[in-house]
């Protein structure tokens, strides 16, 4: 990583998985930071560690962001001046199931957590970065972007936006040194699986070869900010693959009216999705 981007990163979702990876890679790389989540006790625990490996200065920020007010409440510290020259918005949580079925609060606490949360932040950080003229963003998004059946139409929706806003930033920001970056991994192994939200997942159906390491997605996702970047990027080669058949003329068509056939015909047999 370029020392001239180094400074002060914000990284949310920090208490865990993807963000907390992102944080120590960061803290590793001389960067200080602001982390946040909603489990303090977990942040003062990471804060402690970096403080203590890598000498970074760390200020821990307990928030909902899926509230309004905490959000607010973050966006009120990056306008009063902290200089927040690498942002991560990696906050995030999944949902399994018809999209009827899921709660009206759930639907609006990822609609304001991976949306509004992603727009406001990334809002009020770029005026700091372009003007200083340095800046990167990072926005966790996945592969479920590109690809979405029955049980993942909210959470395939709020990711593609991600994807959606840096395309067009990209652009944007193109006489600056700002990069942005949506990533989009397949499965990683963290928490994510575990919640409450993301109920009924079927481990077995995923053999083991397609789980990443958060360590492997935040290594190539900080190494593709500066080398070769792109504004969306597919962290590994097989899923890049995957994708590019999938958009291939004819070929990818037919694959994606075979997959979607097949999907419906579980739904109309009364069976859950494939995963
Ligand atoms: N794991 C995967 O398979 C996978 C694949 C593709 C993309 N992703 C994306 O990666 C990102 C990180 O997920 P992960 O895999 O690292 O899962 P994780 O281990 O469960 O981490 C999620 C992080 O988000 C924070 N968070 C969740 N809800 C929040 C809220 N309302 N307010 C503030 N912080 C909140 C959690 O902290 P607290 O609970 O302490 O608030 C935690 O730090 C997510 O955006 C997810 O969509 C994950």
């Amino acid at each position: 990583m370029s020392s001239a981007t180094t400074g002060l990163a914000l990284v949310t979702g920090a208490s865990s998985g993807i963000g907390r990876c992102y944080a120590r890679s960061l803290a590793a790389a001389g960067y200080n930071l602001v982390i946040t989540a909603r489990r303090g006790d977990r942040l003062k625990e990471l804060a402690g560690e970096l403080v203590r490996v890598h000498g970074s200065s760390v200020e821990t920020f307990q928030v909902d962001l899926s509230s309004v007010d905490g959000l607010e409440s973050v966006v009120k510290r990056i306008k009063e001046g902290i200089p927040v020259d690498f942002l991560v918005h990696a906050a995030g949580f999944g949902t399994r199931g018809h999209f009827v079925d899921i709660d009206e609060d759930v639907v609006s606490s990822m609609v304001n957590l991976h949306c509004l949360g992603a727009a406001s932040l990334v809002r009020n950080a770029l005026p700091g970065m372009i003007e200083r003229n340095r800046g990167r963003i990072i926005l966790v998004s996945s592969l479920a972007a590109f690809l979405t059946t029955a049980e993942y139409s909210l959470y395939s929706a709020t990711k593609a936006f991600l994807n959606t806003l840096a395309q067009g930033l990209r652009d944007e920001l193109a006489a600056t040194e700002v990069r942005v970056q949506a990533v989009c991994p397949g499965l990683v192994k963290t928490e994510f699986v575990d919640s409450p939200t993301f109920k009924g997942f079927r481990y077995e159906g995923v053999p083991e070869k397609y789980w990443l390491a958060p360590e492997t997605v935040v290594k190539e996702s900080l190494y593709r900010l500066e080398h070769r970047y792109r504004p969306v990027l597919v962290p590994t080669f097989g899923a890049r693959m995957f994708l590019g058949i999938l958009n291939a003329p004819l070929v990818g068509a037919l694959i994606r009216g075979m997959m979607g056939a097949a999907g419906r015909r579980r739904i109309k047999a009364g069976k859950p999705a494939m995963f």
